[in-house]
């Protein structure tokens, strides 16, 4: 099992709880769609789960092995194994897509050669071999959430979290970043991504998980009725 939420509820100081009793696992290989209105705790949940937040009940389980209390010492080796395509975890504009990608493995103190490789074939995959040298001011937001996915994978993780990648972008380019994630996991990294965006992935017959309420519904393949502005 790759992750486990078992009971966790989710207060943040002197708040009533946001999330309530949410319970799932998430196999090794598994792709899953987190959904859920704005201010749902979809950001919150995935920030459970790299252990930026820890549960105010219940028990979180990582890689088969019980986190909830883990200490703050046994972090960094766990989030190793978690590549993170977060809002706040912005490209740095001074340093080109190639060295933006790099990064992880300059800051664990690898050797450019085990790596220079990797990141090429990263950039490749992800479409932008041509923009290698391109700092992220010159490039569309589109190809801004491709560097920070190859980012996200340069260190060969084991599950992948991402927050609402599409967030920028316009449909057809967001249809294609939900696309490498989908062969990102065909290769074997287990995956949750959140979205608030239901249109978008409805067609992409993912397993979804809806939070709602603090609650999460684990088989809403039919997304609830709209009304009004989702967001
Ligand atoms: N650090 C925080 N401190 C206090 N409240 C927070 C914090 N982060 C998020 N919240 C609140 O928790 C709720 C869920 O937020 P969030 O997890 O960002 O939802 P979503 O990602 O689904 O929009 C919201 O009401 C938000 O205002
Ligand atoms: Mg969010």
């Amino acid at each position: 099992m790759i992750v486990g939420f078992d009971n966790v509820s989710l207060a943040y100081e002197g708040e009533p709880e946001i999330l309530r009793e949410v319970s799932f696992t998430l196999g090794e290989g598994e792709f899953r769609f987190l959904t859920g209105p704005s201010g749902a705790g979809k950001t919150s949940l995935l920030k459970m789960i790299y252990l930026a937040h820890r549960p105010t009940r219940g028990a979180v389980t990582l890689f088969g092995e019980d986190v909830t209390a883990a200490p703050r010492e046994a972090l960094p080796a766990l989030r190793r194994r978690i590549g993170v395509v977060f809002q706040e975890f912005r490209l740095l504009d001074h340093l080109t897509a190639f060295e933006n990608v790099a990064l992880p493995m300059k800051v664990a103190g690898i050797n450019p050669n085990q790596y220079r490789e990797d990141v090429r074939e990263l950039l490749n995959w992800v479409g932008l071999g041509h923009r290698i040298d391109a700092r992220p001011p010159s490039l569309s937001g589109g190809e801004k959430q491709r560097v920070a996915l190859a980012r996200a994978l340069v260190a060969k993780p084991d599950l992948i979290l991402a927050d609402e990648p599409t967030g920028n972008v316009d449909p057809v380019m967001g249809e294609k970043i939900m696309k490498l994630f989908i062969e990102l996991n065909k290769l074997g990294a287990a995956v949750i991504v959140a979205t608030h965006d239901i249109t978008l992935i409805e067609a992409l017959g993912k397993p979804i998980m809806h939070l709602e309420g603090g609650r999460l519904h684990d088989q809403p393949t039919t997304p609830p009725a709209k009304k009004g502005k989702r967001g």
